[in-house]
């Protein structure tokens, strides 16, 4: 790999949300300021039109200003932060405290109002802008932070910026030097996860070849947003007879041991005038109030292995149901070893009918979680 590309990867990762290593004290010149907006009007814009207008704001009063309606908005939104508050919370509350002294403040803006009408050249056209100004602040040692709290004061600050009607405000970036330079990857989720080829929900562990065969653990991911307490989705999702009463195939299902890390469980399977047949699974993990997950057959060479996760989405949880083939043996590998040629359309066909059963069971499962969270 050369150099150029481990730079730009290393820019690319590691430009942070930057809000208490912000260097308050030293400052920014405009002219660094004007070649990384320069750097990012390079970036793509809807319909080949130039509409997208920034402001930088220097005058001390006018910062105060915007910091301000700014701080109005964060005040309601961190009024009860308590012990229980996130890093992140605590960190975006430092910013609002202390906007009014950075060195500048950046407003990345548009001709035009959002209409929903697709019509391209509106705000779709500013973000990647805005982005490419932050990799290019990091790449000259500055920093920023993506906010938009402000847009729930967009028309005091208009007022106060003399920006006109017609004109959509999209982000707000803080503008100084970093203190240090030693910034990181952040914890995302892998590509693998969240990147379905060729059909909605279905997954690879690897990135597959030409064709998709065993080898890259090709499985699926079903995901439901629910209106319910962690809690209350994890006493559902840690009864295997609960996606048994939703499932077409998993007909029910008895615990072997006391349910806990490495407990088994006899799953009895049915798909109707074609086999009957039991499978033994093991508790591959075991997180209350977060995950659930089994394998099937075997806990080191699992035919499949088959996990709810549990995400908290501030107020509402999504939960995710992955199911990943293999690496063991299974009925669906065995067909696909016994006819090659017809081994992708059977890899497709057993992956359309386990998505389906994920999808009805997670529908099943909001449903109940959500009654009972109504009572
Ligand atoms: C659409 C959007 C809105 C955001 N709004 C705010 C905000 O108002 N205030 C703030 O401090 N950070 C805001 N952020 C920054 C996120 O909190 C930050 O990206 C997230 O915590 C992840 O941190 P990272 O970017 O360093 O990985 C926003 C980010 C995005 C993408």
């Amino acid at each position: 790999m050369s150099d150029d590309v481990t730079t730009v990867d290393r820019v690319l990762t590691t430009t942070r949300a930057v809000r208490r290593r912000l260097d308050l004290e030293r400052p920014v010149h405009n002219d660094v300021i004007f070649e990384c907006i320069d750097i990012a009007e390079q970036a793509p814009t809807g319909g080949n039109l130039g509409s997208r207008r920034w402001l930088v704001i220097r005058d001390p009063n006018v910062k105060s200003a915007i910091a301000e309606q700014y701080r109005s908005v964060s005040d309601l939104v961190f009024a009860n932060l308590g012990d229980s508050a996130s890093p992140v919370m605590v960190s975006a509350k430092h910013l609002a405290d202390h906007l009014h002294e950075v060195p500048a403040i950046v407003i990345a803006t548009i001709h035009g109002e959002h209409d929903g009408s697709g019509n391209p050249g509106l705000f779709d056209s500013v973000i990647q802008a805005a982005w490419s100004f932050c990799l290019a602040l990091r790449a000259r040692g500055l920093g920023s932070a993506w906010t938009t709290m402000h847009l729930n004061r967009g028309e005091e600050i208009a007022d106060v910026l003399g920006i006109p009607d017609g004109v959509t405000q999209i982000v707000l970036l803080p503008v100084a030097y970093t203190v240090g330079n030693d910034f990181n990857r952040a914890p995302r989720r892998p590509a693998s996860e969240i990147t379905y080829v060729d059909h909605w929900g279905y997954t690879t562990a690897t990135a597959p070849g030409d064709t998709i065969d065993l080898d890259d653990e090709p499985g699926v991911t079903a995901e439901i947003d629910i209106t319910a307490t962690p809690r209350h989705i994890w006493e559902l999702i840690c009864d295997p007879n609960t996606p048994a009463a939703f499932d077409n195939e998993l007909q029910h299902a008895q615990w072997l041991d006391k349910p806990g890390l490495g407990a088994r469980f006899v799953g009895h399977n049915r798909i109707r005038d074609v086999a009957d047949w039991e499978t033994t699974n093991y508790i591959a993990h075991y997180e209350p109030g977060r995950v659930f997950g089994w394998h099937v057959m075997d806990l080191d060479e699992p035919s499949a292995r088959w996990t709810f996760e549990i995400e908290p989405l501030g107020g509402i949880c999504r939960l995710r149901y992955r199911m990943i083939m293999g690496p063991g043996p299974s009925g669906t590998s065995a067909a696909m070893r016994k006819a090659p040629a017809k081994a992708e359309s059977i890899l497709a066909g057993r992956r359309k009918v386990i998505a389906a059963n994920m999808t009805i069971t997670l529908e099943g499962i909001k449903n109940l979680a959500e009654a009972d969270s109504s009572r």
